[in-house]
């Protein structure tokens, strides 16, 4: 039957990050695809949030409050898992991000390259891109050993795709007022791409695969203006839905994918092809 393909009925998933807005829909999503799945987030009460949420999948669903920028506490987590499960996960999902919030409205936007700050930059990509490749390090090992895994990053349209700064302008600024998308974001987004193909072969004969994930935006109550002008960019007129990146996540990890490596699958209703 083609939709045993998408069954992980045999597989332990890991999603980094794994409290915030999507991460605990794909956690819903494989759940119900037969997998056990453990969540990684620094943030304590959102993990419990999530248990509670899920109460009805308790035997299937672990948390670990771990900092992936911190290569001791993804360790230590791997070896609970170990211990809990006596089996190691089968699938990584690179999912964790900082969403920065620079101060709107001051008259030294910190958010531009003009006033940009290194410390800022570290704390990002400490967690977009170091915490992936600890991640990656750390669990893609133990999978090359087994001679099983699946490595999923997440990056985003704009790791395909420049931002277009128009789109974050407020009016009656000054041009160095203006917020604009953090050069960060493009940065760490471009770069798991990079990771992903540096991945995709360097374990492919340890029958290892892993492919990037390059979603648009999720409309999640942003202002009508900001709605407007995004969905001017995008073929299909309009940001995705929370709900539609579940069933690729599903697709990405599952045997339905079993010949996609090193790939980045661009879901964001046309927007980068425009
Ligand atoms: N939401 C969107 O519209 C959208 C669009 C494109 C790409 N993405 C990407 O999808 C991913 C998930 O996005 P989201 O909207 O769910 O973000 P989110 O901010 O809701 O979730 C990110 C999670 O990462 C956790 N986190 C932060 N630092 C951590 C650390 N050091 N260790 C462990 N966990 C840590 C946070 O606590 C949070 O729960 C991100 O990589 C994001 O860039 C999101």
């Amino acid at each position: 039957m083609i939709l045993d393909k998408f069954k992980l009925d045999n597989d332990i998933v890991v999603i980094t990050g794994g409290a915030g807005l999507l991460g605990r829909r794909y956690a819903k999503a494989l759940l119900e695809a037969g997998a056990v799945v453990i969540l990684f987030d620094i943030n304590k009460d959102a993990l419990e949030d999530v248990k509670k949420l899920y109460r009805d999948y308790e035997d299937k669903l672990l948390t670990f409050v771990v900092d992936i920028t911190r290569e001791e506490s993804v360790q230590n987590a791997m070896l609970s898992i170990r211990d809990t499960l006596s089996k190691d996960p089968t699938i990584l999902i690179n999912n964790a991000a900082i969403d920065p919030k620079f101060e709107k409205n001051s008259k030294i936007n910190k958010s531009r390259l003009e006033n940009f700050e290194l410390s800022q930059w570290n704390l990002e990509l400490s967690v977009g891109l170091s915490g992936a490749m600890i991640c990656t390090k750390i669990f893609g090992t133990q999978m090359a050993k087994n001679y099983k895994g699946v490595i999923i990053n997440v990056a985003s349209d704009l790791g395909v795709i420049a931002p277009d700064q128009r789109l974050y302008r407020q009016e009656g600024l000054s041009e160095e007022e203006q917020n604009v998308k953090p050069v960060t974001y493009s940065v760490i987004k471009h770069a798991l791409i990079g990771l992903t193909k540096y991945t995709a072969t360097y374990w492919a004969d340890k029958g290892i695969r892993c492919n990037a994930f390059a979603p648009g935006g999720v409309y999640n109550n942003h202002s009508e203006d900001f709605t407007r002008r995004i969905s001017n960019l995008i073929p299909l007129g309009r940001m995705a839905n929370i709900d539609e990146y579940e069933a690729t996540i599903l697709f990405l990890c599952s045997d339905a994918s079993s010949y996609m490596n090193g790939a980045t699958l661009n879901m964001d209703g046309g927007r980068s092809i425009w």
